[in-house]
């Protein structure tokens, strides 16, 4: 007889819910949103789950599974035979049904983020190190467990103050490119919030693609905005060192 596992899986909605267990064969190589599928095919087919690529590049399997923000689709249940395995969705986030979160504030705070903005004139050719820097930003795929986990908009749903690490990522894409012109360092100390992060590093640990968000793109932001509002001799120091830099380099 096969292994089964014991799958604990929220089901409700914003009026409430509550968990309900299933039981599911375990096969090898299984990953948590296999599970779900055979609870969904088997025994409620009424189970709501998000997901699209089953391949951890879509975004939009993210829930909780044992309290941590995990993709469903990238979760193997090898690494939980013996246990129970409690799956809710996503709690930062208002829940439209069983595992489905409404993730669309996310959205509404990326409408915020000014777009890249061609600097002119070009200042200067890329180096390979420019295009290394920015190409672990590319990697994000907007699962928003990094948003989920993170105490500011979690425990304090401070939404209202921080766009949170996800957009922090965006927003040092965005300014350390070498040909964007734009400057969001003011937006930064503003409307972004970004003093509301302690620097707890809980998003980095969450992230599928391995963003090291809090010490790529949050600390070098909040060195600019530091630069720009505290250090304005350091500021000049640098320009000084190296004239070819760009606004945003002279600010970070
Ligand atoms: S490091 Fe900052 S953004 Fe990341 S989880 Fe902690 S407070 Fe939130
Ligand atoms: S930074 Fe990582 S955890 Fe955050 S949304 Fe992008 S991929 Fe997901
Ligand atoms: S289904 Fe696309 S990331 Fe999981």
């Amino acid at each position: 007889m096969s292994e089964e596992i014991v799958l604990s899986i929220f089901r409700g909605d914003a009026a409430g819910g509550q968990e309900v267990e299933y039981r599911v064969p375990l096969t090898p190589g299984m990953v948590v949103l296999d599970a779900v599928h055979q609870v969904q095919a088997h025994q409620a087919q009424d189970l709501a789950v998000r997901w699209n690529c089953k391949a951890a590049h879509c975004g939009s399997c993210g829930a909780e599974i044992n309290g941590h923000p995990k993709l469903l689709c990238k979760t193997r249940l090898d690494d939980y035979v013996g246990e129970t395995v409690h799956i809710r969705p996503m709690q930062t986030f208002p829940i439209i049904k069983d595992l489905v979160a409404d993730v669309s504030w996310n959205y509404e705070v990326a409408k915020k983020v000014p777009a890249f903005q061609p600097a002119v004139p070009v200042p200067f050719q890329m180096q390979q190190f420019d295009v290394d820097r920015i190409q672990e930003f590319h990697h994000c795929i907007e699962c928003f467990l990094c948003q989920d986990v993170c105490h500011v908009l979690r425990d304090h749903n401070a939404k209202d103050q921080y766009f949170g690490p996800r957009f922090m990522v965006k927003i040092a894409e965005f300014e350390m490119h070498p040909r964007d012109g734009g400057d969001r360092v003011p937006m930064l100390t503003h409307e972004a919030g970004l003093d509301m992060c302690n620097v707890t590093k809980c998003c980095t640990e969450v992230c599928p693609q391995h963003i090291r968000i809090t010490d790529n793109a949050i600390i070098p932001l909040k060195e600019r905005v530091a630069d720009q509002y505290w250090d304005p001799l350091r500021a000049l120091f640098r320009k000084k060192k190296d004239p070819t830099a760009t606004a945003q380099s002279v600010q970070g």
